[in-house]
């Protein structure tokens, strides 16, 4: 008998086509919404692009400089699964200044992004069936992960209450049930900028603690905080030695390195033994030179300078662009307390998809559509504000003008 073609379907297949054949999980995964519309208008010269959450300006100079010279000097090749010692050794000491902790680095391991210290929390962590609590919306990764693994996802939502978007504590925790393996808390939180407070935060800690919940904090957004703090109330100096607590965190948003792919996850120290060995089968390593730009945006004090500059550089915006909402009693704009976006929503629209396309079309303005962060974003915008004044203001007079053909309409 001929041998069968890795093309013939296997017998449990059975007739289905070559293009169902993946899990079903990864079939039912959605396409990115943001993606839909910004596709559409890619290198459009009369579209102004608000759409992804990145800063408008490069990673400052003198870290391109250090990953520059780490390429000069030829270092192009593998490092070990967990990061270099000495980026270790940064992050560790970073995170202890900075939370008033005492972190070590067989705490940290340096990983490629932020998304890919997610990818691999959850592959640590979740089996099949498992049940993960996440407070929505989120970013859409957050909650798409734990599901490629086959977990099952259990949503709570933010709600605006006093024009601030607010966590329902009680809610929170009747969703923690003893039999939960995972929370995942976002704070400051893509795309509402909700930051919890130290209360809740320290609330949702003592009930997992009790239960053997683990808490997974996405921190990427942890230095971007609007009420002049150096950064969000975080659980790092709380946290024991065998606490089930995850950190990840990254070098995109804060120090404006997102095309870098560069973050970190901090664990207790014998989940980050294993988990280099989970590294090996995804990334292997970090690139040395990515990592020399790393350990300059921490060890150099420039780093320190480049985050306050990009923090002022997003209040002033938020400030901006909250004037310019606030002349039209249509838009309801809770203010958000950390991150870079503005949620939003405008009175008489509802499809937020529809809604995005006619700004796109009538005004040139490109917003991410509320829906690309799950069911609690139907009907609201993400505008995300870091930018410099005058883009902002040209953002504004397109909404304006979008709004005076609507309301002529
Ligand atoms: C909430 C949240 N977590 C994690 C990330 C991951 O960022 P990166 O993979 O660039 O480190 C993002 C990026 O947008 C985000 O919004």
């Amino acid at each position: 008998m001929a041998p069968a073609s890795s093309l013939q379907p296997r017998a449990e297949d059975g007739d289905r086509p070559l293009s169902t054949l993946p899990r079903e999980q990864i079939l039912s995964l959605g396409a990115s919404r943001i993606r839909e519309i910004a596709n559409a208008a890619m290198g459009r010269s009369d579209v102004l692009p608000f759409w992804f959450g990145e800063s408008d300006v490069p990673t400052a100079e003198f870290i391109r400089q250090a990953g520059a010279e780490s390429l000069a000097a030829g270092e192009t090749f593998y490092t070990h699964n967990l990061g270099l010692p000495e980026l270790r050794e940064a992050i560790a000491a970073y995170c202890s200044r900075l939370h008033n902790a005492d972190l070590t680095p067989e705490r940290i391991a340096v990983v490629s992004s932020g998304i890919s210290g997610l990818m691999l929390t959850a592959q640590m962590l979740l089996s099949p069936g498992d049940r993960v609590v996440i407070v929505t919306p989120v970013w859409p990764n957050v909650t798409e992960l734990p599901r490629i693994l086959g977990a099952e996802v259990i949503r709570v939502p933010l709600a605006v209450r006093g024009g601030r978007w607010t966590l329902d504590l009680d809610r929170l925790l009747n969703a923690l049930t003893p039999d939960t393996r995972a929370v995942i808390l976002n704070s400051p939180n893509n795309p509402t900028g909700w930051t919890i407070d130290a209360a809740s935060q320290q609330a949702v800690f003592a009930h997992c603690r009790r239960h053997g919940i683990w808490v997974v904090t996405d921190d990427v957004y942890e230095r971007l905080v609007f009420d002049g703090s150096a950064h969000a109330p975080s659980l790092l100096p709380l946290v024991e030695p065998d606490d089930r607590f995850v950190s990840v965190n990254s070098f995109s948003k804060a120090w404006s390195m997102t095309g870098w792919r560069a973050g970190w996850i901090e664990a207790p120290a014998p989940f980050i033994a294993e988990l280099g060995k989970v590294i090996e089968y995804n990334t292997s390593c970090a690139p040395k030179f990515v990592q020399a730009g790393a350990i300059a945006a921490l060890r150099d004090n420039r780093g320190e300078a480049a985050v306050g500059a990009l923090r002022e550089r997003l209040m002033a915006a938020r400030r901006l662009l909250f004037e310019g909402f606030s002349r039209h009693p249509e838009i309801e704009a809770p203010v958000p307390a950390g991150a870079m976006y503005a949620f939003i929503r405008i009175a008489g629209f509802e499809d937020d998809m529809a809604l995005a396309r006619a700004l796109l079309e009538t005004a040139g303005l490109g917003l991410a559509p509320g829906s690309a962060f799950g069911p609690e974003g139907k009907g609201w915008l993400r505008w995300c504000f870091a930018a410099g004044p005058d883009k902002i203001a040209d953002g504004l007079a397109r909404l304006d003008r979008f709004l005076t053909i609507r309301g002529g309409l």
